[in-house]
């Protein structure tokens, strides 16, 4: 979908307006077919017949999200019980779930354990924890390649300055752990990174890990990662990762290795923000419009409470406006839209290039629909926003309520 998006038809039956007055604002607004659209697009890009995609759900665990997720055939990965609820609540089994935990104690992997899900461990010690919790059981292991990539450095995930997954130097080691518990070896996985538009560093961690799975007789499966990029920066020539071109090689690879390894094993993509991200637009409201020391500074409701990607990565993210004013006013102005919060750093857009803007305006912050609501918090005793979504009829329907001031203390005991 191109510039703007509500020109498009990406709102529906309502403007953007009529949302936040139905709903509140700010309010993630999500887009169904787009959703569908891209699970198509990673479910057809290999022609391997045991090729599964599943869905990150770190990325959005909304469950109605999910359910249309599940209706187009994608299985998903997991990173808590927490999230293994919310995937089973959308109807998802246990043998469609994968759990990929990370520094868990014993209760939180005897939950994984206990609802069936196949689980991935990444240490020799936390290897060692679920074989006295689960002997004679059958697990996965995460590697780590050596080396990462990602948008920054935060979401590097592999790579010799990362605490993450087992060093491929250490497969000796993982036997004898397997052979101590009777464990049998399932599933190899990795996770390079979050975003990257370019396969190469990818290709060559798949290259690394299907080494090590040679060692292990007993593999069903072998999971590349996720990482999927998206560009942010809606006029770039590169929208998004070429996933016909990494499928591709990606065919290559898993036919080939089929054949060495003597049987066909299921091999495994794990995107998150591929599949969620475009299908949100966070509508928000300009509050203020005011000049300080010569900076203009649209204030809005968007604090980092809401959308925190901009404040912890530095994000960027196409902005659009959706108020009569904008609409009228062909005059462009460089400003700075910034949240609601009481720090200096609540900022949305820095000298950013928008048409005029009006207090009351409605803003829309495209891409919000990965690491957007999951990550958004009560901080400053805000109420985190409602999830609607735009139905393929063009209806609009509330997929998560927006917070009451009830939400907000309902957990909070007072001293007697
Ligand atoms: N698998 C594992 C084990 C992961 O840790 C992640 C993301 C994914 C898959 C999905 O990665 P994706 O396809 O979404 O890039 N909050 C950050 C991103 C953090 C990603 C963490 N792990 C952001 O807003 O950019």
């Amino acid at each position: 979908m191109e510039h703007n998006l509500r020109e498009a038809g990406f709102f529906g039956n309502m403007e953007p307006q009529q949302i936040t007055e139905k709903y509140g604002s700010p309010v993630y607004v999500y887009n169904e077919e787009t959703l569908r659209s891209r699970c198509r697009e990673l479910k057809s890009m290999a022609e391997y017949p045991h090729f599964v995609i599943d869905y990150s759900i770190k990325a959005n665990f909304n469950p109605a999200l999910l359910q249309i997720v599940k209706e187009e055939g994608l299985e998903v990965d997991v990173m808590s019980p927490g999230e293994i609820y919310l995937a089973k609540m959308a109807g998802y089994e246990a043998d469609e779930i994968f759990y990929i935990c990370n520094n868990v104690s014993e209760e939180e992997m005897r939950y994984a354990i206990e609802a069936g899900v196949t689980t991935s461990v990444d240490s020799l010690s936390q290897l060692e924890q679920y074989g006295r919790l689960n002997p004679g059981g059958k697990v996965a292991i995460r590697l780590n390649p050596g080396h990462g990539a990602g948008h920054h450095q935060k979401v590097v995930t592999a790579g010799k300055k990362t605490k993450f997954g087992i060093d491929v130097e250490m497969i000796s080691e993982v036997k004898a752990i397997l052979a101590r518990y009777n464990l049998t070896l399932v599933g190899l996985n990795q996770h390079i990174g979050s975003l990257f538009l370019d396969k190469e560093q990818y290709l060559k961690s798949v290259d690394t890990l299907l080494n090590c799975a040679k060692e292990f007789p007993d593999l069903e499966f072998v999971d590349f990662g996720g990482g999927f990029g998206i560009s942010y920066y809606k006029e770039d020539k590169v929208q998004r990762l070429d996933l016909k071109d990494l499928g591709k090689s990606l065919d290559e690879i898993m036919y080939r290795f089929a054949e060495e390894y003597g049987r066909e094993i299921i091999f495994r993509a794990e995107p998150g923000r591929y599949v969620t991200a475009e299908s949100s637009v966070l509508l928000g409201t300009v509050n203020t419009v005011k000049t300080n020391h010569g900076k203009k500074y649209v204030g809005t409701d968007i604090g980092f409470n809401v959308l925190m990607r901009p404040v912890l990565y530095d994000s960027y993210h196409e902005i659009e406006l959706y108020g009569k004013h904008a609409e009228t006013s062909g005059v462009k102005e460089t400003v700075t839209v910034v949240g609601n919060i009481c720090e200096s750093g609540d900022i949305l857009a820095e000298d950013r290039e928008l048409p005029a803007v009006k207090e009351k305006d409605i803003i829309g912050v495209r891409d919000a629909g990965a690491y957007g609501h999951v990550m958004s918090s009560n901080y400053n005793g805000r109420l985190r926003p409602a999830e609607v979504l735009v139905k393929n009829s063009g209806e609009i329907c509330l997929i998560r309520k927006r917070d009451t001031l009830e939400d907000l203390v309902r957990n909070y005991v007072l001293l007697p």
